[in-house]
């Protein structure tokens, strides 16, 4: 039950102020109306995420799209420039050519597909190295790697300065009751009386591997909160309909409900492991997280990262300075003699009595018209995947 002492036992927000930019009534109608009058800049689908969850906090404590001295420091350190931990760039690039016609103190709309959803004044525009943040953040420089693809051909100068929200994205209209700002989250877990309260991120349907992590940090927590990130992702990686449809399935089967929350999370993909990993626990801690599962490969994309790259880089940074905890699985799997899911921390049996498949396999299986193994995923989650491959 609500009660004011659950409320006060909730983890602060990064650097200590549950940030709110978005405009309401007057203030909402005077920005939209001085919208009509403003230059227009059309948001990429990373930029429409990245503004969103500006304005609702998710990245309390910025304010808006980075200037240089947070930027450089960010693609440096993992800090902003005030020292605070903070991983990835969130940054606003637009051609030299935009840039041109544009000076600080102005106001720009922010747009979407013609709809205006934010406004942004301009403090700083500044060039930047891209094959440096490239190395730093995502440690490769190779193009072929889907998150220094998309900041390679994206615009040569970032433009910072604060920003408010006027209008949702679209897609904030979908799932309307998995939309939890951080506000309402951090309400939701003190309504359910949770203290410590685990975050999932996902951005994969969930298989057995994944089901078994949830359920172990669940043993030691209060609560789940599911939190699937439905921003933009790779081409190749399941669709975000047919997530929610698993997601959902398996909640009314096999989760209590008592103890677990679907949230959509709007973020876009970095696929930049360690780093990511870092500011998915940060936003986490944002929402009202004490706990995220971090596992094998977190947030990672093909071999560019090494197994556990994603939690050894909580090494890097003292305790205090996340405030959020991070909980390390092995790679989990279902072992054949154990008769359940294991990893190679509580399992002595070797590799052939496992059942462990790789995304590609899983994808080749389905597109075949074979249903991947109980072990490896539940039928309920099998079949909405056969469905989906067979329509394409
Ligand atoms: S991610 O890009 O969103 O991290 P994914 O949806 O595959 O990818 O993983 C969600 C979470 O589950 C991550 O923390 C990941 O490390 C973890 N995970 C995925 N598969 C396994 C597995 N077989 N064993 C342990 N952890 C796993």
């Amino acid at each position: 039950m609500t009660t004011a002492a659950t409320a006060t036992h909730a983890i602060p927000p990064h650097g200590g102020t549950l940030i709110n930019r978005e405009l309401q009534g007057k203030e909402r109608d005077e920005a939209l109306a001085r919208a009509r009058g403003l230059k227009q800049i059309a948001l990429g689908p990373v930029a429409v995420s990245d503004l969103e969850l500006l304005a609702i906090g998710g990245f309390s404590p910025l304010t808006g799209f980075m200037g240089s001295a947070d930027y450089h420091r960010v693609v440096k350190e993992a800090r902003l420039a005030n020292g605070l931990v903070w991983s990835l760039p969130v940054t606003l690039a637009v051609s030299k050519e935009e840039a041109a016609s544009i000076k600080p103190g102005q106001e720009l709309a922010l747009s979407d597909q013609g709809a205006v959803l934010g406004l942004l004044t301009v403090r700083e525009q500044y060039a930047y190295d891209k094959k440096v943040e490239a190395q730093q953040v995502y440690r490769t420089q190779d193009e072929a790697h889907p998150g220094v693809a998309r900041l390679y051909q994206q615009g040569d100068v970032l433009l910072g300065g604060e920003v408010r929200l006027v209008n949702h994205p679209a897609s904030t209209a979908l799932y309307a009751e998995h939309q939890f700002t951080p506000a309402q989250s951090r309400k939701a877990f003190a309504d359910h009386g949770w203290k410590r309260i685990v975050a999932f991120q996902t951005r994969n349907p969930i298989h057995r591997a994944h089901e078994y992590i949830q359920k172990c940090a669940l043993e030691v927590c209060d609560g789940l909160f599911l939190h699937p990130l439905v921003g933009e992702t790779k081409g190749d990686d399941i669709s975000v309909p047919v997530r929610m449809r698993s997601y959902t399935r398996l909640l009314e089967d096999y989760y209590p409900k008592d103890r677990t929350l679907l949230g959509v999370f709007p973020a876009a993909m970095r696929y930049a492991g360690p780093r990511e990993a870092i500011f998915h626990a940060m936003v986490r801690k944002n929402y009202g997280c004490t706990h995220l599962i971090v596992g094998r490969d977190h947030a990672g994309v093909g071999n560019y990262y090494g197994t556990y790259d994603a939690q050894r880089i909580f090494d890097d940074f003292p305790a205090a300075d996340l405030g959020i905890t991070p909980l390390f699985f092995e790679h989990t799997f279902f072992c054949k003699r154990c008769s359940g899911m294991a990893s190679a921390k509580t399992c002595p049996h070797d590799k052939t009595n496992h059942v462990t498949l790789s995304g590609t396999q899983v994808r080749t299986m389905l597109v075949n018209g074979e249903i991947p193994p109980i072990e490896f995923t539940r039928p309920e989650v099998a079949a909405l995947l056969a469905a989906e491959m067979k329509g394409k």
